[in-house]
């Protein structure tokens, strides 16, 4: 049975509740299915930049980068969930009782990065925390990470972040990225409690241990001192929860220090090149578009392919969209 994800329970104040998602929550034409249409009043009424106007086109949309269940990252026509009655892109990790955008802006998925930083010292395992502010007082322990901008690749990202909400953006940090990379812990959708059925997170989690040299030359400072109260670094041992899925990939990284341990004798590898490489990221969504409605041209007259033997997720019963927010399917 699969464990119940916070997509489908928790969500920001702001949002309305979450309809119930039956049984399956991969059964997307469930006749019972009634999610509540949602997209942040923020999103339509102010146009940010980060976000997707109403009507992206939707040639446009099957080019967006998204992660797929393999971890490659992959364009969104390659996916099969995908609903031709309200023209939408549906979220792989299936139902969460709300459509529309929610707070995330962009339709389809949002690409976030987030950096794991490490040191051994006195033959223990360190990281660097932040804590985050997410409540009236309330705040939470998580990785340097944030939202990949408008035609940024995620090692700019991943470097942006660190100097923003943990460190001070020196020649350690260059050295950090330049030699101390491990690799990609994580890769692919995220559940995450802001996620709808038509905008998901996808993040990809790197892991960087800094030599005893690098670490003792990087200082911690915060600038994005909204979000973020402090940085520190952590016995990793004396961590027990945090934000989103960050504990399973500081799991992650702990066992494969521990087992580095046995078959190394050493912590890491961490003076060699990354043992996988940094992925070509383009643009995940780089292509600009202005907020006017697109060309007729551009409107799809079919449906997008389906390769052979896959179903086609239709939405039978599920009400036409309420909120303003009107997807991607050209019918402008
Ligand atoms: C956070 C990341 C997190 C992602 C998915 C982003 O807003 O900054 O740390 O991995 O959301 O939950």
């Amino acid at each position: 049975m699969q464990a119940t994800l916070k997509q489908t329970i928790l969500a920001p104040v702001s949002y309305p509740a979450r309809a119930g998602i039956g049984d399956n929550a991969y059964e997307w034409d469930d006749p019972e299915y009634n999610p509540s249409a949602f997209t942040d009043k923020f999103i339509l009424e102010k146009k940010p930049a980060w976000a997707d106007h109403p009507h992206v086109p939707f040639l446009e949309i099957l080019k967006r980068k998204t992660i797929n269940g393999k971890g490659e990252i992959v364009e969104l026509s390659t996916s099969k969930h995908y609903d031709f009655r309200e023209g939408r892109f549906l979220n792989p990790l299936g139902k969460t009782g709300i459509t529309g955008r929610g707070m995330l802006g962009r339709w389809g998925p949002n690409w976030a990065a987030d950096v794991i930083i490490t040191k051994e010292v006195s033959e223990k395992l360190w990281v660097l925390l932040c804590e985050k502010q997410v409540g009236d007082g309330d705040s939470v322990l998580c990785f340097p990470a944030g939202m990949v901008d408008e035609g940024e690749h995620v090692p700019q990202t991943l470097r942006r972040e660190l100097c923003e909400e943990a460190v001070d953006d020196n020649s350690a940090v260059d050295e950090l990225f330049d030699k101390c990379c491990i690799g990609c812990v994580y890769a692919g959708w995220v559940d995450d409690w802001r996620n709808t059925d038509n905008a998901w997170m996808v993040t990809q989690a790197y892991h960087f241990h800094a030599t005893v040299e690098v670490a003792s030359k990087l200082t911690l400072a915060v600038k994005d001192t909204t979000e973020i109260k402090k940085s520190a670094w952590y016995d990793v041992t004396t961590i027990d929860k945090m934000y989103a899925s960050h504990k399973d990939w500081l799991d992650k990284v702990h066992g494969d220090y521990k087992s580095s341990k046995v078959e190394n004798g050493g912590a890491f590898l961490s003076n060699g090149p990354p043992h996988v490489p940094f992925v070509s990221n383009d643009l995940p969504h780089g292509v600009k578009y202005p907020f006017v409605s697109h060309e007729a041209s551009l409107a799809p007259k079919t449906p997008p392919p389906l390769s052979a033997g896959e179903e086609t997720p239709i939405g039978k019963k599920r009400p036409r969209s309420a909120d303003g927010d009107t997807g991607h399917s050209g019918d402008a």
